[in-house]
């Protein structure tokens, strides 16, 4: 940072420093001598210590009480710099000097510390009017006018007839397990590469996980690996009860041919679309194509309401079983009667509050994810090696998260030595999901491979890297994010 309208002399009087710092980007003032070299900073402590102690707004600087000031050569690594800031929280800013001591720059505490976030919730301006209102009428409850709104409302952004709101993603790939009839010993397929939250419910079901290799295009779910294992357990009479298909990073899976194959098999296709709400496949909304689906609306995906997902289809039949499973399963009856296990699933009026907003901003929010997709790839894409999730014709995603692939034959370095330098930057970025026939969840799980010679799901796992995607990134931040990846595949 520039340092030029902080900078001020001893003979500068109090009420001149505070001037100063009120109106300097960075809340300080740096005192040098006749020669410019540096004597101390003042903040506003300073000043209001040495005004209690009988200073006046018209004595000068020189008259403050003594202070050290934290300074370092201004060709200090700025890793060093960030880690000084770090270790001691009472540094509010770091002076860099030259050989002669002459005040170069500033690093301040707010600013190098303001850090980049993998992908932070970015609310709007109506959000909060929907959550005053569940306040004021008070519906602070699992119902109510704002869960009514938000599930037509979602009916819009999903293409379908029917939905639910309920607490998270997992509770609605578990509601559609349950209303699917999946029990104890039941094979389900699942995609391999997934976050474990698509896997954790076939297991609460005692189900058989079966997991199906990634296609190196889209990532997603491998047709080839989904053909093959279907042919298998038909053969050996022990078709799935259901299959899960992930739309990975916000990007369709290879709907057409999946469900070509769920049909000839008579499997009944879930879609867990947590991380694709705004992406499309064909002319439909991304979750619009299996027999049920899920949307997550956690608070790191494209909208959100803090924690709550929601299932949807088009056969009412469905969701209104699901809906009464997510509220403890009560019977039709004036008393209180239960005949099923079920749970307490649905969200708040207060949350779906948030989420009313939330949707209202969906086109935008997706078409800033594209933007910073777009700026990543005009930054990196001419790097060797270096490459990104595809974006097969017919679909196109949410880019919920820009995800880069790095070869190891063209780049030597491993994405987790680039995962530390970045955080070293306060840049937050992630791992890719790591397969689930690698998670001990999974343990002896079959898993099905893309093809005889080729596993997807571990490869993009062991070479890809999750970069910040949030819509609340600026143009700056991105260029310092790309700035250090290009910096790193150099060296
Ligand atoms: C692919 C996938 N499935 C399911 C979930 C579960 O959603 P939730 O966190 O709302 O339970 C998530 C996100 O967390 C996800 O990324």
């Amino acid at each position: 940072m520039t340092i030029e309208t902080n900078i001020v002399h001893p003979d500068t009087t109090i009420r001149a420093l505070m001037a100063t710092i009120e109106a300097a980007p960075v809340k300080l003032c740096v005192l040098v001598d006749d020669t410019g070299r540096l004597l101390r900073t003042v903040v506003d402590g300073d000043i209001r210590r040495a005004l209690l102690a009988g200073a006046s707004l018209e004595s000068p600087a020189s008259t403050l009480p003594a202070q050290d000031t934290v300074y370092r050569p201004a060709d200090t690594p700025r890793p060093d710099l960030i880690a000084a800031l770090i270790e001691n929280p009472s540094i509010s800013a770091i002076v860099l000097v030259d050989a002669d001591h002459r005040p170069t720059g500033l690093i301040a505490r707010n600013k190098a510390l303001s850090g980049i976030l993998l992908s932070p919730p970015h609310l709007g301006q109506s959000e909060s009017a929907y959550v005053r209102k569940a306040f004021d009428d008070n519906w602070i409850a699992p119902a109510g006018p704002n869960l009514n709104a938000f599930e037509v409302a979602l009916r819009g952004a999903s293409g379908r007839a029917h939905t639910l709101a309920v607490s998270s993603g997992t509770a609605a790939l578990h509601l559609a397990l349950r209303v699917l009839g999946v029990g104890a010993g039941d094979p389900v397929y699942v995609s391999d590469l997934t976050f474990a939250a698509t896997v954790q419910p076939v297991l609460y079901q005692n189900a058989r996980p079966v997991l199906i290799d990634s296609e190196p295009k889209s990532w997603n779910m491998s047709p080839a690996a989904l053909e093959r294992r279907l042919e298998k357990d038909a053969a050996a009479g022990c078709l799935p009860k259901a299959l899960i298909v992930v739309h990975l990073y916000g990007q369709s899976a290879d709907m057409g041919a999946i469900l070509a194959l769920s049909e000839r098999y008579g499997v009944p296709v879930i879609e867990d679309a947590a991380e694709s709400l705004g992406a499309s496949y064909g002319n439909r909304p991304s979750g619009a194509h299996g027999l049920l689906s899920a949307y997550s609306f956690n608070g790191n995906k494209i909208i959100t309401t803090s924690g709550g997902g929601a299932l949807v289809s088009d056969r009412g039949d469905l969701i209104e079983r699901a809906r009464m499973l997510s509220t403890q399963g009560r019977d039709p009856a004036e008393h209180y009667q239960h005949s099923h296990v079920a749970y307490n699933y649905r969200m708040s009026n207060v949350l779906a509050g948030i989420g009313l907003g939330q949707l209202e901003l969906l086109a935008d929010r997706v078409a800033r994810r594209r933007e910073i997709f777009e700026t990543y790839k005009a930054g990196l894409g001419d790097i060797p090696g270096l490459s990104f999730q595809d974006e097969p014709g017919g679909s196109q995603g949410n880019r919920w998260l820009s995800v880069i692939s790095l070869d190891p034959d063209q780049i030597a370095r491993h994405p987790y030595q680039l995962l530390r330098e970045l955080r070293h930057e306060g840049i937050e970025s992630r791992p890719a999901w790591k397969p689930m026939h690698m998670q001990p969840i999974c343990a002896g799980c079959v898993f099905e491979p893309h093809s005889a010679t080729e596993v997807v799901s571990s490869r993009l796992f062991l070479q890809s890297l999750c970069l910040p995607s949030g819509t609340t990134l600026s143009d700056d931040q991105q260029q310092r994010i790309i700035a250090c990846v290009r910096n790193f595949t150099k060296g």
